[in-house]
């Protein structure tokens, strides 16, 4: 999830972390259960904030850096009153009614999705030292908890839509990444070829690309 924060770390701080773009491996492969709370975990949970923070979002979930875990983190005080929560081995054990809400994620660069969720939930999860807490949540906090945890499961929030929707989302994501690298942002060529490559998948070529062009734009 993306948003802005006043004072985010230095583009040289030594403990930024790569976020993967989707479709890497790392955001597609579901994450194992935490198992250890020692130094180590408190090290990539620090390291996850300062990822977070610069990069402007309000989540980050592990498996975004890489690392095949089921935690994340999330601050969404920029836009309501909440702390920043550690959420480990997180599940929902309580889920509100249906709302669309409008989702960014810091592994689709330059895309924005309306995506079904819940519009409150009550999250059973760990913290950094392994302590269980319930906590109900509502507002921003609800949703990004849901798409956190979604990235836990191996799926991006276009996973949540239709077989067709989720098509024309990533033709429309595919553009802005093509149009980002051609304002000469950042190495997207693989990400590029990665999704091109994706969307060619299941419906065969030819099919697919008239199936894609035809809804894209409708
Ligand atoms: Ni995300």
């Amino acid at each position: 999830m993306t948003a802005s924060h006043a004072h985010p770390p230095a583009d040289d701080d030594p403990r930024l972390l790569r976020v993967w773009e989707w479709p890497h491996a790392p955001l597609r492969t579901p994450a194992a259960a935490v198992e250890e709370f020692g130094e180590e975990l408190r090290a990539l949970v620090e390291r996850m904030w300062v990822t977070m923070y610069h990069a402007r979002g309000v989540g980050l979930a592990a498996p975004q850096v890489a690392a095949p875990l089921r935690l994340f983190v999330m601050d969404c005080s920029p836009r309501e009153e909440a702390p920043p929560r550690v959420c480990v081995n997180p599940v929902i054990v309580e889920r509100g009614e249906e709302v669309l809400s409008t989702e960014g994620c810091l592994s689709f660069p330059g895309l924005t999705v309306e995506v079904p969720r819940a519009a409150s939930v009550t999250l059973r999860a760990q913290d950094a030292r392994g302590e269980v807490f319930e906590v109900a949540l509502g507002g921003l906090e609800a949703i990004c908890a849901q798409h956190e945890l979604d990235h836990l499961d191996g799926l991006g929030f276009v996973d949540r839509l239709g077989p067709l929707e989720r098509r024309a989302t990533l033709r429309e994501y595919l553009r802005g990444l093509e149009a980002l690298a051609g304002e000469g942002q950042a190495d997207l060529g693989e990400v590029i070829a990665l999704t091109r490559a994706a969307l060619g998948e299941g419906l065969g070529e030819g099919l697919g690309e008239g199936l894609g062009e035809g809804l894209g734009e409708g």
